[in-house]
């Protein structure tokens, strides 16, 4: 598909953003801001991406709907409060979370209009430029948009094992996981990352047997080594299966069923059978389609699209951001990209520091990091100074019934800057803002342990363990 010279519709666009997510949607608000005419284009009608449509928000409305069903059934008594005879009504709680999606992609909409950002339905995709040097064209199903520059934020999407391939009813998707019409009696869960530990908490918690396999030998083993530990102990409690170290070979599925084969840690034959089985082993650059090989634009083996450290691809005028990139797929990560290419564009010093992106996994508790991991600062530095805290020490822990799990602050062993913040707790994902916000102004662990923290909060545990990295915890 070829550069058109004639019947462009010539507007004056500065900007063509394709994709409609975190950091696309976020860049065009930015470049609006910043006094650029920009077009935003997605193959869906609801902006958003699958943050919005099909990731982070429908998968944390269902977590807090399931989390109240759980806490109806066994978690209120402790507190005095007998329910009896809850019961679960899935449509209604599949309708909530529809229409907390509804609001947010609508709400997406207005800030278009509001930040008078044009935005165009349909397939983007790179013409070929008509000589080196020229930016390319982009095709939205037939219509040709040119413009100063274009962006690439097409996001990405489920990774598919080869032996097994999703048929939508029995092998499922991240997207599928969201709106089953019933509780599975069995769901085995390939991949005991964020996906697997989120997705298999929601359907735990609503009444399904959950077994959880992965290759690696413990959960999220991205995230630090005490909170993957501490996690399998906690999810085990809840009544989640693991099988890890599991290599599965095969998965033979029909409409009623499926049937799992893998060696265990042991290197013995297992298998297994469940009614549903979710493919959560990680997602690929959605890249494929927009004619950018084609076009020119550089691609690595796995369809990642490589750029320069400012998001500048090998063709002239094409950038992209966000999980089409490298680094990790996190809507927080592409919004940021958004923000910083923006500024670059227009001339500023967009930047993001990667060192300080932090991490969640939603499920109760929840897992949150930022920085580097306990191993990962041992293998750059050498030692390091550790501080950790239970939360089964924390006075407003004890008071709401959430003393499960601890922090760990890593800090470098002579300058005392705070290298890695680690919580495994109930309200992690908020209380980890203040550990990346000190690492951006790069604090040390002895700052971090100076702020005054209200009592009594769960935030107090960060303090303390703030505390133990110089050797003097004031609670335990
Ligand atoms: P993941 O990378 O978090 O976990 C994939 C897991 O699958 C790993 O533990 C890996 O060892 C395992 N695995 C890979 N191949 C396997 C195989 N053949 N057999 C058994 N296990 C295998 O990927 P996930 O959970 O699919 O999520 C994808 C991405 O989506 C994440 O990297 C994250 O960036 C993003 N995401 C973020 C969320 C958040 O911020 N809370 C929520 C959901 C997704």
């Amino acid at each position: 598909m070829e550069y058109r010279t004639s019947n462009i519709e010539h507007r004056t666009f500065d900007l063509i953003i394709i994709g409609a997510g975190p950091a696309g949607y976020v860049c065009a608000i930015r470049c609006a801001q910043l006094g650029m005419s920009v077009v935003l284009v997605d193959k869906r009608k609801e902006l958003g991406g699958t943050c919005l449509n099909v990731g982070c928000i429908p998968s944390k409305a269902l977590l807090e709907s399931s989390h109240h069903f759980h806490m109806a059934q066994h978690g209120l008594g402790a507190h005095g409060v007998k329910v009896q005879g809850a019961t679960l009504d899935l449509p209604t709680m599949l309708a909530r979370k529809d229409a907390v999606v509804a609001q947010l992609t609508g709400g997406i909409g207005m800030l278009m209009k509001k930040n008078k950002i044009t935005v165009k339905t349909g397939w983007g995709k790179l013409l070929v430029p008509a000589s080196a040097g020229m930016t390319p064209q982009v095709d939205v199903d037939g219509e040709v948009l040119q413009a100063k520059h274009i962006v690439i934020a097409a996001g990405s999407t489920p990774i598919e094992l080869p032996f097994a391939k999703f048929d939508h009813t029995t092998m499922l998707d991240s997207t599928d996981c969201l709106s089953l019409p019933a509780v599975p009696k069995h769901l085995a869960v390939i991949g005991a990352g964020v996906i697997g530990l989120e997705m298999g908490s929601v359907w735990a918690r609503l009444g399904a047997q959950v077994t959880v396999l992965d290759v690696a030998t413990r959960p999220v083993a991205i995230m630090d080594e005490d909170l993957g530990h501490e996690a399998k102990k906690l999810f085990e409690k809840q009544g989640m299966a693991f099988a890890l170290g599991a290599k599965v070979s095969a998965i033979e599925a029909t409409k009623q069923g499926a049937k799992i084969t893998y060696t265990d840690a042991q290197g013995a034959p297992q298998t297994l059978a469940a009614d549903k089985v979710l493919v959560a082993v990680g997602r690929k650059a959605a890249t494929a389609g927009m004619n950018l090989a084609e076009a020119g634009v550089k691609l690595t083996e796995r369809g990642v699209i490589e750029t320069d450290a400012h998001y500048h691809t090998n063709l002239p005028g094409v950038y992209a951001i966000g999980d089409c990139i490298t680094g990790p797929m996190l809507a927080h990560k592409g919004e940021e990209e958004g923000v910083a290419l923006a500024e670059i564009l227009a001339g500023q010093r967009g930047h993001v520091n990667y060192n300080a992106i932090p991490w969640v996994v939603y499920t109760h508790p929840e897992l949150a990091g930022v920085g580097l991991t306990e191993a990962e600062a041992i293998a750059k530095y050498g030692t390091v100074k550790v501080g950790k805290f239970k939360f089964s020490a924390n006075g407003r822990a004890i008071a709401v019934d959430a003393t499960e799990g601890f922090v760990k602050v890593i800090a470098h062993p002579q300058t005392d800057e705070l290298l890695g913040v680690h919580i495994i707790g109930h309200n992690a994902s908020e209380m980890i803002g203040e550990a990346a916000c000190l690492m951006e102004f790069k604090a040390s662990a002895e700052d971090l342990a100076r702020c005054v923290h209200a009592h009594p909060t769960l935030s107090e545990a960060i303090k303390e363990a703030a505390l133990a990295s110089q050797g003097r915890a004031l609670h335990s």
